[in-house]
């Protein structure tokens, strides 16, 4: 019998509904995983292990092959970069997009913009695809400030309700793209554990309808 393990995105935000799809398809934790500091952790299937993992780990553990497969957002695949394994399925929950927003009164902006994100790679993509010198100035969190106190002119982030913008005067310049969780699965495990890792994605696919 081969082990999948499949690495979860840790944050508060999409950790219940990974676990609410996963109880879907009857693959439950054996322990609490909000009050146990394991990192690995057992199933009620036995040839399922469950990883939890930072967001911006997910990936690299997959693309590495400690993990078999994981869930983590289009947002931080997108700033990894998506080569290292396959995204079989969009699971439909963590639903947002990353936008370019600024501030509300744009009259002073000068010729090349400051632009604070945590994306820098999908940021210098986005300028890049227009041509257009930025620069760009890396932040991890807060970036809503960025505008307000003078450090950038533009942000890019992740806008789900818009609440965040709205609080700090901020308004949408122009959508980059849509993000939702994502399915991955590491190249190698495709192959050599092919059944279990197709039936997995199957009944993950079912589950997520
Ligand atoms: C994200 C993002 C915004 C906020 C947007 O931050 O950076 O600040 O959510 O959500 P809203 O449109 O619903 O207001 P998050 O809370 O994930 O924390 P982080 O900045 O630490 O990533």
């Amino acid at each position: 019998m081969s082990i999948i393990t499949l690495a979860l995105t840790k944050g508060d935000r999409v950790l219940q509904q990974e676990l609410d799809l996963l109880a879907k398809i009857d693959i439950r934790p054996l322990e609490d995983i909000r009050q146990s500091r394991k990192l690995v952790i057992e199933t009620s299937r036995d040839d399922v292990r469950l990883m939890l993992l930072r967001s911006s780990d997910v990936a690299t553990y997959v693309e590495h092959g400690v993990a078999d497969m994981g869930m983590s957002g289009k947002d931080v695949l997108l700033e990894h970069g998506e080569e290292g394994y396959y995204q079989p399925l969009d699971l439909g929950f963590g639903k947002c997009a990353i936008w370019v927003a600024g501030l509300a009164d744009e009259s002073e902006l000068p010729r090349r913009l400051k632009v604070a994100t945590k994306f820098v790679n999908v940021a210098k993509r986005y300028y890049a695809d227009r041509g257009q010198q930025v620069d760009i100035i890396r932040l991890y969190g807060a970036m809503e400030l960025a505008p307000i106190t003078g450090l950038a002119d533009r942000i890019v982030d992740i806008v789900e309700t818009g609440n965040t913008l709205k609080a700090n005067g901020l308004v949408k310049v122009d959508k980059i793209c849509d993000i939702s969780m994502r399915l991955i699965v590491n190249k190698i495990a495709m192959k050599m554990k092919h059944e279990p890792v197709q039936r997995l994605i199957a009944s993950l696919s079912e589950a997520t309808l």
